[in-house]
């Protein structure tokens, strides 16, 4: 087995202090090996944008530790790309410049950004689209950009929060498959949040089910079929099963707290 790369030892969250302080993240332990590709599936509120800012350095726990490459982690850094479902974009700034910003702040030189970002945009298929500004492209485009803009600072971990949760089904089912194949290329260590199980069954090495907020890890499932994974085959099929129900009795046992200790409150 790799040596960890990230790993959260009894981080929990609260926000606000005193007897209105919100307890977002019960004590979570997690180990992510180098190269793995981690699902993390809860119900929405659950905690799970809360625990990636974490691991992202944007915010803190606020008890427990979190550390990479066995160093602690204080603060962002380009070593761990964050992309959100909003896209993130600079709207004045065309696809070239978007991607290039992340190299021109790490003073590559232009000419060395403009290499990389060039690069970049053609993986992730936006040949052709360099000086498009974000208003002209689409929901998968965008996001396509948002990809190759965070690949551009040549991170060792994609921190990934419901990047294809805007999409509609179909460009979603493209997304999943050319980040697949991008992930094959290079084996970056990914954390991907969901809360969609097939796109979880597609992508994972290991799925991460939550429970409601205070959201805690019920159960780690690892997905052994070989990629890329036809979700209509038996194995899959019964994973999908064995998840649902996991992650629907998360639910119920949730909707049956009294009034005042609600699990959803977003
Ligand atoms: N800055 C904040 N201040 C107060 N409460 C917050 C803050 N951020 C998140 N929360 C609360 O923490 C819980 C977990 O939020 P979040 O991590 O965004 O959940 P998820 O991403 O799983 O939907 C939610 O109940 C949310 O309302
Ligand atoms: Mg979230």
């Amino acid at each position: 087995m790799a040596e960890p790369k990230i790993v959260a030892h009894g981080i929990t969250k609260y926000f606000g202090v005193g007897a209105g302080a919100v307890k977002a993240l019960e004590p979570f332990d997690l180990f992510v090996n180098t190269g793995e590709f981690i699902c993390i599936l809860g119900p929405s509120g659950c905690g799970k944008s809360t625990f990636l800012r974490m691991v992202a350095g944007l915010i803190e726990p606020s008890t427990g530790s979190l550390f990479m490459d066995g160093q602690p982690i204080a603060g962002p850094h380009r070593e761990r790309g964050l992309v959100f479902q909003e896209y993130a974009l600079f709207p004045w700034k065309t696809v070239l410049g978007n991607v290039m910003y992340g190299p021109l702040v790490q003073r590559l030189g232009r000419r060395k950004a403009h290499d990389i970002a060039t690069e970049q945009i053609n993986r992730v298929g936006l040949k052709g689209f360099e000086s498009r500004f974000p208003r002209e492209l689409s929901g998968g485009m965008k996001q396509r950009v948002g990809i190759a803009r965070v690949l551009a600072n040549q991170p060792e971990v994609l921190l990934m929060d419901e990047p294809f949760g805007a999409l509609d089904s179909i460009t979603r089912g493209i997304m999943q498959q050319d980040l697949l194949k991008l992930w094959l290329e290079e084996r970056k260590t990914v954390l991907f949040v969901t809360h969609s199980v097939e796109e979880a069954i597609y992508l994972a090495d290991r799925i991460v089910v939550m429970s409601p907020r205070p959201g805690r890890i019920v159960s780690i499932i690892a997905v052994e079929p070989a990629r890329p994974r036809n979700l209509l085959s038996s194995e899959c099929i019964a994973l999908r099963a064995q998840l649902t129900r996991l992650v629907e009795e998360q639910v119920v046992s949730a909707s049956s707290r009294p009034m005042n200790m609600p699990a959803y409150a977003d």
